[in-house]
């Protein structure tokens, strides 16, 4: 066995969150170039669902088989093992988005500088923000105009309530972008807008008040790279690893990912500072890494495309110890003892059966549908990991059984793909029926095409009219007894048969919260 210290020390698990559009899947592609884990561009293009095709269903079909081959992209670089987490950038499965990032220990941000901090961005940022992960901002599209950088940067700091530290100062911008100052390195690194030097040409340059700097620039862009790195130095915190660390500080910098250009400075950058495997969470205490006993989550679960083998593969990321395999581990839900005898790691485009893993790692389990997300694997100790909330769905539609004949298939493949996460499912307590809660309109179109053609099953769909489902709990039994009495019709259970209250509207969730002050709503399932 290598080294188990050593191991974890030298791992990097990440995901790259950004909006549609922004370079995420480019940025990818560029850092898999460096570790040598891909020879060409073009390789993980096709891992997103295209913005175009948002409602083919075959289309969808491709992205998920594609999907699985990215889910995980491993590779090494400088001796340092890199995980990266792929997270799906379309709205429409952000819950798959928010669940991964519980298994990641940093995240680097993309934003386009002409569209600025957009939508998704934000809403990542903040889920992000509530695990205190730390997160590096990569600025792309350097070689187009766009916004000032400092205007971009209060953008940044505004919006994403970030204290934002420049590592790098772009020199111009779009037709006039001559490059970036690396302020970690203290480095000149030229573009070339010709693309004929990849890597751009890089100049050792730790004095930018030399006059070469004219020779090398040019006078206008020097005066103002000057007045840059003044305001930089003079308005941000200089960099502090503690801070970024801690969630408090995060480093910006600027690029051109299709260019290839500010990426490497970043990676550079990235190994060296980016947290190695952080402790985790669990209802019980928190689990070190170094703790010699294997200890892991699921956090993502994903069916096989092909119907006729109805297996999935559940990821496990690996939190302390090593996972061997053939070794009995305990499924803690199912109190039952199971071992794995195939599995994976995912080294970029590939994934290989391995003998071990160790913390920071993602090991995919061959499924036959024990897992669902959450469940816990340990040698024998009782744990539940937290922070893996499902989020309180905004889109809702009754799902009824299309086909009497196949009621049976209808109930297994609707239960089935509630664990995995593809939507949530209530039980409406005045009637039964079914009510499939989602954060995206493709999920329902996801759910009936997977029920048809891995299940038999005809799902049909009736429109359910709520505006928010949300959990609701009380220290007071009769308190929520009455409140249950007071809107039976508004209420249902979740697959744990815990209370959920279905607002019809804002106005409607305000008003149950004046009448029962005493009930509390959650937003998330955990509470
Ligand atoms: P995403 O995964 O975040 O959705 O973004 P993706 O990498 O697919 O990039 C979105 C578009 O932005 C792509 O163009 C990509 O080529 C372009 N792009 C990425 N980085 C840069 C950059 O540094 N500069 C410029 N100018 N463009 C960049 P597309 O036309 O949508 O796709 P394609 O036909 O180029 O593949």
């Amino acid at each position: 066995m290598a080294d188990f210290l050593t191991e974890i020390k030298r791992r990097r698990t990440f995901g790259i969150v950004s909006h549609p559009d922004a370079g995420k899947t480019t940025l990818t592609e560029k850092l898999l170039l460096f570790g040598g884990a891909i020879q060409e561009a073009g390789a993980v293009k096709s891992n997103k669902i295209k913005k175009h095709a948002t409602s083919d269903f075959m289309e969808i079909e491709k992205q998920r088989g594609i999907s699985v081959a990215t889910s995980v992209m491993g590779f090494e670089y400088k001796n340092i093992k890199i995980n990266i987490l792929d997270t799906p950038g379309h709205k429409d499965f952000a819950e798959d988005t928010y669940r991964t990032l519980t298994a990641v220990d940093s995240a680097i941000v993309v934003i386009d500088v002409a569209k600025g901090v957009e939508e998704q961005t934000e809403k990542l940022v903040a889920v992000c923000k509530t695990r205190t992960t730390p997160m590096i901002v990569f600025i792309n599209k350097l070689d187009r105009e766009g916004k000032d950088a400092f205007d971009l940067l209060d953008e940044v700091e505004q919006k994403l309530k970030m204290k934002v530290c420049p590592l790098s100062c772009p020199i111009g911008m779009g037709s006039t972008f001559k490059g970036v100052y690396n302020l970690y390195e203290k480095k000149l690194v030229l573009f070339d807008s010709h693309g004929k030097q990849e890597l751009g040409e890089v100049v050792e340059f730790d004095d930018v008040y030399s006059p070469e700097l004219e020779d090398i620039i040019g006078e206008r862009a020097a005066k103002q790279l000057r007045e840059d790195v003044e305001l930089i130095e003079g308005v941000y915190p200089p960099f502090d690893e503690e801070e970024y660390l801690a969630g408090r500080l995060n480093p910006v910098f600027f690029g051109s990912a299709v260019n290839n250009f500010g990426v490497k400075e970043m990676l550079d950058c990235f190994i060296e500072i980016a947290p190695s495997p952080r402790p985790s969470p669990t209802e019980e205490r928190m689990i070190k890494p170094t703790e010699t006993k294997f200890t892991g989550f699921v956090f993502k679960i994903h069916a096989n495309i092909d119907p006729n083998h109805r297996d999935r593969i559940a990821f496990v990321r690996v939190c302390s110890g090593v996972f061997e395999r053939g070794k009995n581990y305990l499924h803690v839900r199912h109190k039952k003892q199971y071992k794995f005898a195939n599995p994976t790691a995912f080294m970029a485009d590939k994934k290989d059966i391995i003998d071990e893993s160790y913390p920071g790692d993602i090991v995919g389990l061959h499924d036959t549908g024990k897992f669902v997300i959450g469940d816990t694997l340990t040698e024998g100790e009782i744990l539940k990991f937290t922070g893996i909330p499902s989020f309180a769905p905004e889109i809702f539609r009754y799902a009824e059984n299309g086909d009497p004949m196949k009621a049976k298939q209808f109930q297994k493949g609707l239960e089935q793909l509630m664990d995995e996460g593809v939507a949530q499912l209530f039980t409406v307590k005045m009637n039964n029926r079914k009510i499939i809660g989602t954060v995206g309109p493709l999920q329902f179109e996801v759910i009936q095409h997977r029920l048809l053609h891995e299940y038999s099953a005809a799902c049909r769909y009736e429109p359910a009219n709520f505006f928010k489902a949300c959990w609701v709990s009380c220290d007071n039994p009769a308190e929520l007894a009455e409140f249950n009495r007071r809107r039976s019709q508004y209420m249902a259970t979740d697959k744990h048969g815990r209370d959920v209250f279905l607002a019809t509207s804002q106005w409607e969730l305000n008003a149950a919260e004046k009448a029962f002050p005493d009930i509390r709503f959650h937003f998330t399932s955990e509470f």
